[in-house]
């Protein structure tokens, strides 16, 4: 009798915050590696400049991971909140000494509704696979008047949906849907998502625009 163990994505992200080496494998087997080691790194100037100094009031960081941006935030006095489906990256941010909570982004959030900012970094527009969907269910969680911080993939990317899985060491977990979102195609998704596009900032080859509620949108 052969015993099937499920290999959850929250398991697999779980043991690769806890150190074990962890790498991305999409449909076609190709893999890249999970860059765990700069999640777990302080926030760099990049992230400071496209992300920390743009948030002045409460801010949701969405998939904090081990929580660089949520600590840095928390660092300049701004009331930040991670949320992560990861229990391991929740203990990690906490262990900085900031704030953070285990949950779905398209479940509960506390404060929904209430938030100045919602950061989604590092490739976090990426989550439910669906980059539209995603950016609609954020807009519900900022205040009418807020604004997403989002990070792009670069020129040319476009919007590439795929199932990918997490591979850690002989594991390899449970197929998920995750996306890539380039600067090219931010503004046709924000206006599916019934946002728009304020401003984008490139810096040091990253992108991040940041967002608002479109004319229109809370309308029901
Ligand atoms: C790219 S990593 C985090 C990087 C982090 N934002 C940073 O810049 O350091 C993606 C994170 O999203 C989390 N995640 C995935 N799906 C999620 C969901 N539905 N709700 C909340 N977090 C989720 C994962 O557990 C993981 O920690």
């Amino acid at each position: 009798v052969t015993e099937v163990v499920s290999f959850s994505s929250v398991d697999a992200m779980d043991a690769a915050f806890a150190g074990h080496p962890a790498e991305l494998v999409d449909a076609f087997g190709t893999t890249s590696p999970l860059a765990v080691h700069r999640w777990s790194a302080d926030a760099d100037a990049v992230d400071q400049a496209l992300f920390v100094r743009s948030c002045h009031g409460t801010t949701l960081d969405v998939g904090c991971g081990p929580g660089r941006l949520t600590a840095a935030l928390a660092a300049r006095a701004v009331h930040a909140m991670g949320i992560d489906i990861s229990a391991e990256a929740v203990r990690q941010t906490r262990g900085r000494g900031a704030a953070a909570i285990r949950g779905d982004v398209f479940a509960h959030v506390p404060g929904a509704g209430t938030w100045d900012h919602a950061i989604l970094a590092d490739g976090n527009v990426g989550i439910g696979g669906d980059p539209a969907r995603l950016l609609g269910r954020v807009s519900e969680l900022i205040r009418p008047d807020g604004t997403i911080l989002v990070e792009l993939a670069g020129p040319g990317t476009g919007v590439v949906q795929q199932i990918v899985q997490v591979r850690v060491g002989e594991r390899l977990s449970v197929p998920f849907a995750w996306a890539h979102l380039g600067v090219d195609a931010i503004a046709d998704v924000a206006v599916a998502a019934g946002l728009r596009v304020r401003h984008i900032t490139s810096l040091a080859g990253r992108y991040a625009a940041s967002l608002s509620q479109g004319v229109g949108s809370r309308a029901h």
